[in-house]
């Protein structure tokens, strides 16, 4: 199918919500029988390309029919100060392995090769469609994620709280660049705009809770989105384990009688063996990709999708 790509603009937003929530529900209808996973309405979904547009204007790719101008594709970018990310990419179901995320991918990495910055983000390790699209462009899998689902009962989580809970507060709307150091001390990567943005509120709502040491320094601080089309924890960077009990405790606690996912290191089996023991259930595993050169984490970071996060 010709295509040609272009910016994804403003008036493109509801085809764009459209087209992600279509692509997702026929994807994981037909391969894992979970389209409706997704809900039965595109409406949510515009809260991506919202988010996406008020974060990087004019960044994310759509690809269009050459002929008719039809979207067949999008594919959202964000440039940060130490890298790229990769948001969602997404192309319309009837034009599937015809190469459009192939080519909206290439450009993402093109832009950032310019730049001479690496591109990164999280895949899904149950799409072997996109986990192979990104492998055969050139990136490189990294830590693997579970992705659990935790149904936080109306009364709260029905366990005690960890220790250090009592450590935890809101963040403050000035803090953002005291969370992007934070982050580019463990994790050796740097998004201030990213932490803007959530303390901001400006599109979607954001909740961030931060833990501090006994000497009143940042050691921990996990994100909360409370748009019902983004239900997840994250993005979060914590310097152990029992702080990131501690965070994640707080932020479940805050949401009685809701569904919530978090995607944790698996490697951080401790952590994990306490999550189980909350009611978290496995629901996906998603894997870290880089084109180009990462730095080496310290600590643990929880990932999200929007801002795609890794
Ligand atoms: C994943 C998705 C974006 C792929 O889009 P697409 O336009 O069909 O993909 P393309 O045709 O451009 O490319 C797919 C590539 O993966 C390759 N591929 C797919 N499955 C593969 C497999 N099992 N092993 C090896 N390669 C595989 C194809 O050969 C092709 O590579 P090539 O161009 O080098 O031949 C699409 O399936 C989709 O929208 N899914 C739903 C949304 C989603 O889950 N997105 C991913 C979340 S980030």
């Amino acid at each position: 199918m010709p295509h040609t790509l272009s910016p994804l603009l403003p008036d493109d937003h509801p085809a764009a919500a459209t087209l992600l929530h279509t692509s997702l529900v026929t994807w994981y209808e037909a391969h894992l029988r979970q389209g409706a996973r997704f809900g039965d309405s595109p409406e949510p979904f515009r809260l991506i390309p919202d988010a996406y547009a008020a974060l990087d204007p004019n960044q994310a790719i759509a690809a269009r029919d050459t002929t008719t101008g039809t979207l067949l594709g999008v594919c959202f970018v964000h440039p940060r100060e130490t890298h790229h990310a990769l948001g969602i990419v997404a192309t319309a179901p009837e034009a599937a392995g015809r190469g459009i995320a192939r080519a909206m991918v290439t450009e993402a990495i093109r832009r950032a090769t310019a730049t001479g910055l690496p591109l990164r983000l999280v895949s899904s390790l149950l799409n072997l469609d996109s986990y192979s699209l990104y492998t055969r462009l050139g990136f490189v899998p990294g830590p693997v994620f579970q992705d659990l689902l935790f149904n936080v009962p109306t009364t709260g989580l029905p366990v005690l709280a960890p220790a250090g809970t009592d450590r935890i507060r809101l963040a403050r709307p000035d803090e953002a660049p005291a969370l992007a150091d934070y982050e580019h001390s463990l994790q050796g990567i740097r998004r201030e705009q990213d932490y803007r943005f959530f303390l901001e509120n400006r599109v979607g709502q954001w909740r961030v809770h931060v833990s501090e040491n006994e000497a009143g320094q940042i050691n921990g601080f996990l994100v909360t989105s409370l748009n019902p089309a983004m239900p997840m924890l994250g993005p979060g960077v914590v310097a152990t384990q029992p702080t990131a009990a501690a965070l994640i405790w707080t932020a479940l606690n805050a949401l009685p009688g809701q569904s919530y996912v978090l995607l944790a290191p698996a490697t951080a089996s401790t952590l994990i063996h306490t999550l189980y023991t909350w009611g978290g259930r496995n629901i996906e595993l998603h894997i870290a990709q880089s084109h180009g050169p990462t730095p080496t984490p310290k600590g643990l970071t929880f990932p999200t999708f929007l801002p795609e996060s890794a």
